[in-house]
Parts: C-alpha cells; sequence; structure tokens
C-alpha cells in the first residue's frame, strides 16, 4: 500500500503518493488543475504554507516550493504580508482555457528566465530590504534644481549620443575614481553603463569564450552566477571558497588554474563583508598576469566604510588586467540606473560596441545631471552625510537584533562597510523557510544559501539597514525572531 497524505478539507489537491516523485511537483500540479478546472477561482486566497503542510502531512518546504513555482508561473500571485492567492489576473475566457490545453513547447529558457524574475523580484521597501535609500538624506532638491538648470542645455532633448557615454559624466568619474578609489583611468576608459549589472553581462559576453571557465566567489552575488548560468556557462563555474581573508585564490588555482575570468568583490565580500586581503591581491593578480586571465572588480559599495577609510580598489595594482565596475544604485539610489566600467584600453572599443547592442546607452539628460552633481561636489557631500546616516541605522539595527533574537538562534558575521548584515542561521533552520514565512508577515529577507553554488551551503540571511524607522525595524525584528523561535522549537 502506498503511504498517502490526504487532505480532506481542500478535496482539490486529492491524494499524493511518495512513491510518485517529489511530492512539492504533485502538490503544484493539483493546485494547477484546480485553478485550471475553476476550483479555485482567481483572487481566492490560499490556505498559510504552514496549515497546508499541516493537513497534507508534509514538510513546509515542500508547500513552499510548489507555491513558489505557482507564483513563478503567475498562476498564484504573493502579497507581501498579505498570504498567497490566486491570481486576480488570471483570465478564465473559453478562448484562454482552450489556448491553455494545447501544449505549446517552450525553449528551456523560458523556464529560466522565468525563474531568475521570480528570484530578482525587488523586495518591498519594507525591513530588511537591501539597498533602501536614505530617506530624508537622500539628494532630491538638489538633483532636482541641477535638472531644470540643465534642461534648458545639455541636458535638452537631442539626437543620437555618444554610446561610451557623454565625455561630462566620464571626466567626473574618471577624476572621483582616481583621488577616492585609487583607480588608474582617463576619461577615455570610463564606459557608462546603466549599473553593475549591466557591466558584469558585458563582462561575460566580451571575455568568455566557449571553452573558458570562470571563478567566482562562493558565495557570490547571484548577478553573476545567474548571468553564467543563462548564457550556458553553468559547468564552467568554478567555485572558488571565501574565507577571512576574501576569496582563496590558491584553492581556485588548485580547482581550475587555468580560468579565463575571476568575478571578484574585493573591497567588500559579497555577501559575507570581508575585504580581500593584500596577500590574495597580490596571488590574484599573479594568477591573472601568468594565465593572461582578467580580474572584473565588482566594487558596489566600497564608499560606505565606517571604520577607517575605504580600501583602495584592486585595479589601481593592475590597471591592464582588471575591468573595474561601479555604480551609483547603493551611494545615491538604484533607480537612477547609472554606473560606469573602467576597462583597459586593449577592451574598450569591445565595451562600446557590445554596449551599443544591447541598449545604445542610457539616457542623456540623466547623465549630465550626474556629471553636474559630481563635478560640483555634491555627490563628496552626500557620500560624507548618508555615511553617518548608515552607519546610525547599522547601530541601531544590529543592537536590536542582539536585543530580539537569542544567540544560539542567530548571530551576525562582523562585517564594517556597506548596506546589508549577513545574519547566520543555526543548524536546522532553514534560511529558504524563513524568508518566505518573513514575506508571509510582511519582513524582507534574502536567503543566503541561494549564493552557494559548492557543496557547503550555510544558513543566513541577508539584511539591508538602511532606509528605516526605528519602529519599523523594532516590529521586523521581533517578527524574524518569532519566526525563528517557532522553527526552533
Ligand atoms: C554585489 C553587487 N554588485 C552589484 C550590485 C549593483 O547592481 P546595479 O548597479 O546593477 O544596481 C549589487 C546590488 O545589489 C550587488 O549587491
Amino acid at each position: 500500500m502506498p503511504r498517502t497524505a490526504q487532505l480532506p478539507e481542500i478535496p482539490f489537491i486529492g491524494t499524493l503518493q511518495r512513491e510518485a516523485g517529489p511530492l512539492s511537483r504533485q502538490l503544484a500540479q493539483a493546485m494547477r488543475d484546480a485553478v485550471a478546472r475553476g476550483e479555485l477561482k482567481p483572487g481566492e486566497p490560499l490556505p498559510s504554507t504552514r496549515a497546508l503542510a499541516e493537513a497534507l502531512g508534509v514538510s513546509r518546504g515542500t508547500v513552499v516550493e510548489a507555491f513558489d513555482q505557482l507564483v513563478a508561473e503567475g498562476i498564484f500571485s504573493a502579497q507581501h504580508g498579505a498570504g498567497t492567492r490566486v491570481a486576480a489576473a488570471l483570465d478564465r475566457s473559453p478562448a484562454s482555457r482552450q489556448r491553455e490545453r494545447k501544449t505549446v513547447k517552450l525553449p528551456a529558457k523560458v523556464k529560466a528566465f522565468a525563474n531568475i524574475k521570480k528570484e530578482f523580484a525587488a523586495l518591498p521597501p519594507v525591513p530588511f530590504a537591501v539597498s533602501v535609500p536614505a530617506g530624508a538624506a537622500g539628494p532630491n532638491e538638489v538633483w532636482r534644481k541641477l535638472g531644470n538648470r540643465l534642461r534648458g542645455g545639455d541636458a535638452a532633448p537631442a539626437g543620437y549620443s555618444e554610446p561610451q557615454g557623454v565625455l561630462a559624466l566620464r571626466e567626473a568619474i574618471a577624476d572621483y575614481l582616481r583621488r577616492s578609489r585609487s583607480v588608474h583611468c582617463e576619461p577615455h576608459q570610463v564606459v557608462i553603463t546603466t549599473g553593475t549589472q549591466q557591466g558584469l553581462f558585458l563582462s561575460c559576453q566580451i571575455l568568455m569564450e566557449d571553452s573558458d571557465s570562470v571563478w567566482v566567489e562562493d558565495p557570490a552575488y547571484r548577478g553573476i552566477t545567474a548571468i553564467l548560468e543563462s548564457i550556458g556557462f553553468k559547468d564552467s563555474i568554478v567555485h572558488v571558497p571565501v574565507d577571512e581573508e576574501g576569496i582563496d585564490v590558491a584553492a581556485g588555482i588548485e580547482m581550475d588554474a587555468q580560468a579565463r575570468v575571476a568575478f571578484v568583490t574585493p573591497s567588500h565580500q559579497f555577501p559575507l563583508g570581508m575585504p580581500l586581503s593584500m596577500g590574495r591581491r597580490k596571488a590574484l593578480l599573479a594568477w591573472a598576469e601568468a594565465n593572461q586571465g582578467w580580474i572584473v572588480e565588482d566594487d558596489y559599495d566600497s564608499e560606505l566604510r565606517y571604520a577607517g577609510h575605504p580600501f583602495p580598489a584592486l585595479q589601481g595594482l593592475a590597471p591592464e588586467r582588471v575591468i573595474y565596475l561601479g555604480t551609483f544604485s547603493k551611494i545615491l539610489y538604484p533607480s537612477l540606473r547609472l554606473g560606469y566600467a573602467v576597462v583597459p584600453d586593449a577592451l574598450v572599443d569591445a565595451y562600446v560596441g557590445a554596449r551599443i547592442l544591447m541598449d545604445r546607452y542610457p539616457p542623456t539628460a540623466d547623465q549630465y545631471v550626474l556629471a553636474a552633481f559630481i563635478k560640483e561636489g555634491h555627490l563628496d557631500r552626500h557620500i560624507r552625510r548618508v555615511r553617518g546616516v548608515h552607519a546610525e541605522r547599522r547601530a541601531f539595527v544590529i543592537e536590536t537584533l542582539e536585543r530580539f533574537i537569542a544567540p544560539d538562534l542567530a548571530w551576525l558575521q562582523p562585517s564594517d562597510q556597506g548596506m546589508h548584515l549577513v545574519l547566520w542561521l543555526a543548524e536546522g533552520l532553514d534560511d529558504r523557510e524563513v524568508a518566505t514565512l518573513g514575506r508571509e508577515a510582511g519582513v524582507a529577507l534574502r536567503p543566503v544559501s541561494s549564493m552557494y553554488g559548492g557543496s557547503r551551503r550555510p544558513s543566513g540571511l541577508v539584511l539591508g539597514f538602511s532606509g528605516f524607522e526605528d519602529k519599523a525595524i523594532e516590529d521586523a525584528a521581533r517578527k524574524l525572531a518569532e519566526i525563528l523561535k517557532t522553527l526552533a522549537d
């Protein structure tokens, strides 16, 4: 007799058979069928994952996985703090039912990209989403004034512009990077991007050939591993472990000395937070030199160091081997969609060419406003101001988490920079489950385990601390503490 899990109160689920394959897939199919048959109506609320798991006698993770799959397919919609429902927008017209019955054969990439959409969905601006700009400390007023002033001049609507980015902005960025980040660069090496995500994509396109392997840190920013997976390099990724000195170069050489590119975050390892030690910097550069490889330096938040001065960029030690990527998403705001790549001379034309094919260039008017913002000293002033604001928020979040959460359930990874913290979870606490429960409770959390690619996948959460009021932080910390306690009991 097959062992079964039945749920008579919710007849649409029917019977799940453990022998018939993954339970989450069976559950997803049962709910998909129930929606198709009209037993579950558009907009109808679903039971909580906990209640359903209990009723079905399966783990909560199984139900979470099934729900997540249907959310990704657009059949369910998950609203922050309001649970999961059948998507209200589901078209139940007879024509659409007929369309559904026909099985459309889609390329595998369709599902892969749809999953990326789900994984990268912006978290709502509630604690502990990352990169929420510092409200009142934002440069809105100055930005508006500069926009008004330039509207009749450089920033007025015009014809096609320079795909590398407007010269005024490239000059301003080169000057800023030379003096504040020890980057060796001239304006002709700066390529304006719509942010580091694009810089990473351009680098993968230009630097990698079919047979090449590539080093990424383990754990790594999903923004890079997801690109590599999506362009057919999943099996070429070498997940090089990270320890307290940053990426372990000797381990990387042992794993695959011939890799073509290393993607690294030397100033502030993402997500763990340690800087790359000087010994490791030299070892990494020596490896790249010997191997004729490239290093892509993602310097996403180095301006925000709270103890001492920001670390100089790796690029300054080997400008011909390093592609340096920077962004204004952290220090100004993510919606600006402006960043830059500083590229060795030999690669500049290729970056500009690939850039043209992708989207030509970002809006020219915003580039002129940003150029004036930097040249007239507003960026330096803004950095000084937000560093203080973020440092204060960071201290409050640390103090609050330590107040609410028992140290045997979770503890913070030490770090002294950036806009996020990592909270490690005790053995047995599944960070993905915690993140899902957090979402249901109105708390924004990113699991760390999904940022690992090797065999070790410790459980933890990435917590943003910027942009939130005391009360919101306290409420969220209390809810998180309750979730952890309930799961641990
Ligand atoms: C490691 C890392 N790199 C880069 C970025 C920034 O990406 P973008 O400039 O595309 O907003 C982020 C943002 O979260 C990040 O965490």
